[in-house]
């Protein structure tokens, strides 16, 4: 039989090389033919296509080298073998069948490792494996994803988005957490900005689209006051949150100032992003402005221009999926929605308050929670008990659900660990920047007026009655405060550092 190539080839390392190399290159074929035509890119598949099979194929091809380099060597030392293969001939019935056998067992020995690579990809593509396999590390996140509006959207999606580049960033850093995992040494809390997200424009600008947003929306609030009665107020007012097209014109809002008309950078010298003493908006003409905090003591020529961060959707929308609400606001949700009962005495208060009990563990809180509530009424309303203990027990349910969905103490989360920044209230968020102390040189300040960004169109209270303006009113605080309302922030009181919440 003549030989196709020099004899060196023939030894059996650079032949298992050539066997590995050829089915890694088969299979990268294949899965890249899937990535191609499947309607949906799935970034894991990349880590087979792109990282894994590619190393087998690297691995088989340097056997084939070394395969010949040592074929080499042994004849330079004059042990060169003659190698012989087996003469197989399909004339005899054994050989035939053996030559069948081993065809066939190979052709679906390959046929189902693909199919199984392909369907371990799928698998830690999913949620379930990216919510569940780390359980505790990751409960927190997971049950708040489920609960947020995009549990249909799948983790991938927004922690790595597509394409192999973040794919292999992505699984570098998931090397090491799984590390930290097995070990025990995560931090608890997971420590939050996440520095090496990828930029939202490339994940949340696949699915919602800055200039195709539009108008004001309309957001209703009840609120219950901590007083015996729960004092219920009404509120209403169109949030600006704005977009728009350039080209026509009508472009309006939070939406477009900060994602169309300007581009902003910052500076932060702290990780959590909350002091914010530098800034700059560079506008549609190129123009910038700058802006400082006047009252913090920056020194702007010690700026290093490459530790800007430049403004995307996580600097406002920083909990799209993982929400982990204020007691307040979750009480008035399950009270104005009647799965707490408002008519029993002081439940806004003592709901709020079990909640905020710091428990070392999910069980105790739970159990806490319900004596904590049943002691109360026993204690101070031991009539009521006998006439509504079913709206006691269905309140200490609900209290307990929303315990659950918001606080995990085993991981130390909770609102006061990740605060929100789409608003005001509880955390800085939008007074980072909008607090009246940011002012550029020629004395522009970045607006704290309290209809740039939402209008309050009505509010409702029991001293003052049913106010209505269409063109915006002052906001009337609940309770009144005189003038500290005008002197403070929201967050000096309501903050998770203050106890007046
Ligand atoms: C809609 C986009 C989106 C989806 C879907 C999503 N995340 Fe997140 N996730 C974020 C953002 C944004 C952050 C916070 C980034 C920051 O503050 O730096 C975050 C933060 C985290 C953190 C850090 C801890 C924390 O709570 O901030 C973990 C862990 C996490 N996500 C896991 C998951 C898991 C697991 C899933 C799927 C079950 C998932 N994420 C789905 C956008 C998303
Ligand atoms: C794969 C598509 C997809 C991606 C990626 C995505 N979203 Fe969404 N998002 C949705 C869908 C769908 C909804 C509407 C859910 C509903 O109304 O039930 C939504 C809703 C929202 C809402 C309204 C939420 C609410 O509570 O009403 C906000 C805000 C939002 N997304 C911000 C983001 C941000 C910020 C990111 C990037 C971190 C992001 N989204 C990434 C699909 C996506
Ligand atoms: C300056 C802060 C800010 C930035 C930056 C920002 N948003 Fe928003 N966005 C808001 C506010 C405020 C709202 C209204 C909040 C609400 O619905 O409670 C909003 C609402 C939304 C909604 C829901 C709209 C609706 O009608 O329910 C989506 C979706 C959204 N933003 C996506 C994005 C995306 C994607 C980006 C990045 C390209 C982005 N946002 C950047 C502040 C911001
Ligand atoms: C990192 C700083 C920063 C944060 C945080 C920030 N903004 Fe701004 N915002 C700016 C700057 C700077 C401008 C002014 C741009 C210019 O020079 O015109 C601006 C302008 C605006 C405007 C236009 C104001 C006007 O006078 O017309 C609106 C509306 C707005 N921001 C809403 C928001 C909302 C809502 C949030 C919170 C969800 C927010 N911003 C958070 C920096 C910030
Ligand atoms: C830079 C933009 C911006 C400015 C300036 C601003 N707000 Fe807001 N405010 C918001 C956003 C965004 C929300 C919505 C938060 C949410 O999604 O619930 C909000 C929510 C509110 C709420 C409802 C709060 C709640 O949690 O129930 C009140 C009340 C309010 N603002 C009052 C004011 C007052 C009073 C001022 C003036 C001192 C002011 N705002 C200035 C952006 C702004
Ligand atoms: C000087 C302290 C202080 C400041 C500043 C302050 N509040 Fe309050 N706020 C209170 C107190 C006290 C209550 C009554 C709490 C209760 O009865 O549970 C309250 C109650 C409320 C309530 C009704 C109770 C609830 O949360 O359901 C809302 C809404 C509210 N404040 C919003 C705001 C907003 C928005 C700002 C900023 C514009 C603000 N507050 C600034 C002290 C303050």
């Amino acid at each position: 039989m003549k030989k196709k190539f020099p004899l060196a080839f023939y030894n059996p390392i650079t032949l298992v090389g050539a066997v590995l190399a050829s089915v890694s290159f088969g299979i990268i074929l294949l899965l890249t033919a899937i990535e191609l035509t499947t309607e949906h890119s799935k970034p894991y598949m990349g880590i087979i296509t792109f990282v894994i099979l590619p190393g087998f194929l690297m691995f088989g091809l340097l056997l084939i080298a070394f395969g010949i380099y040592r074929e080499h060597v042994l004849k330079l030392a004059g042990k060169s073998i003659q190698r012989k293969f087996p003469v197989i001939d399909l004339n005899d019935p054994k050989h035939r069948i053996s030559a069948a056998v081993f065809t066939v067992g190979t052709i679906l020995l390959l046929v189902f490792s693909a199919f199984g690579s392909f369907k371990a990809y799928e698998y830690t593509d999913s949620d379930e494996f990216c919510g569940t396999v780390c359980h505790t590390v990751m409960e927190p996140e997971y049950v708040a994803y489920l609960n947020s509006a995009h549990s249909r959207v799948g983790c991938a999606k927004c922690h790595i988005g597509s394409g192999a580049d973040w794919f292999v960033k992505a699984k570098i850093s998931g090397s090491y957490q799984v590390y930290s995992v097995l070990f025990n040494k995560f931090p608890r809390p997971i420590p939050t900005p996440i520095e090496n997200l990828r930029p939202a424009q490339e994940t949340c600008e696949q699915c919602h689209w800055p200039k195709h947003f539009f108008g004001e929306k309309k957001v209703d609030y009840v609120y219950y006051l901590s007083d015996e009665n729960n004092t219920k107020s009404y509120l209403t007012m169109l949030l600006k949150t704005g977009g728009g097209n350039i080209e026509l014109g009508n472009a309006s809002g939070i939406h477009y100032h900060m994602n169309i008309a300007n581009e902003i950078k910052y500076y932060t010298g702290d990780h959590s992003r909350t002091e914010i003493p530098y800034i700059e908006a560079t506008n549609l003409k190129g123009e910038v402005t700058v802006y400082k905090d006047k009252n913090a003591k920056f020194d702007v020529s010690k700026l290093n221009r490459d530790e800007l961060r430049k403004m995307d959707c996580i600097d406002c929308h920083n909990r799209p999926a993982h929400i982990y609400n204020q007691p307040d606001k979750m009480v008035n949700l399950y009270m104005s929605s009647s799965r707490i009962d408002e008519s029993l005495p002081f439940i806004k208060s003592v709901a709020v308050q079990a909640l905020e009990i710091p428990y070392s563990k999910k069980e105790i809180a739970q159990d806490s929670i319900r004596l904590f509530i049943n002691n109360f009424y026993a204690l101070n309303y031991p009539e009521l008990v006998k006439t509504k203990s079913e709206e006691i027990k269905k309140a200490i349910e609900e209290v307990k659900l929303i315990y659950s969905r918001n606080y995990f103490p085993e991981m130390q989360v909770s609102w006061r660990r990740y605060p929100v920044n789409l608003g005001h209230t509880y955390s800085n968020g939008c007074f980072r920047c909008h607090d009246g102390n940011h002012v550029s040189d020629n004395g522009k300040v970045i607006s704290n007026d309290c209809n740039v960004c939402h209008t309050i169109l009505h509010q409702e209270l029991p001293v003052e009655g049913k106010l209505l303006s269409f063109e915006g009113m002052n906001f009337v605080h609940p309770v009144d405060l005189g003038s500290s309302i005008e002197k403070q922030l929201c967050i000096d009181c309501h903050g998770a550092n203050k106890k007046n919440n």
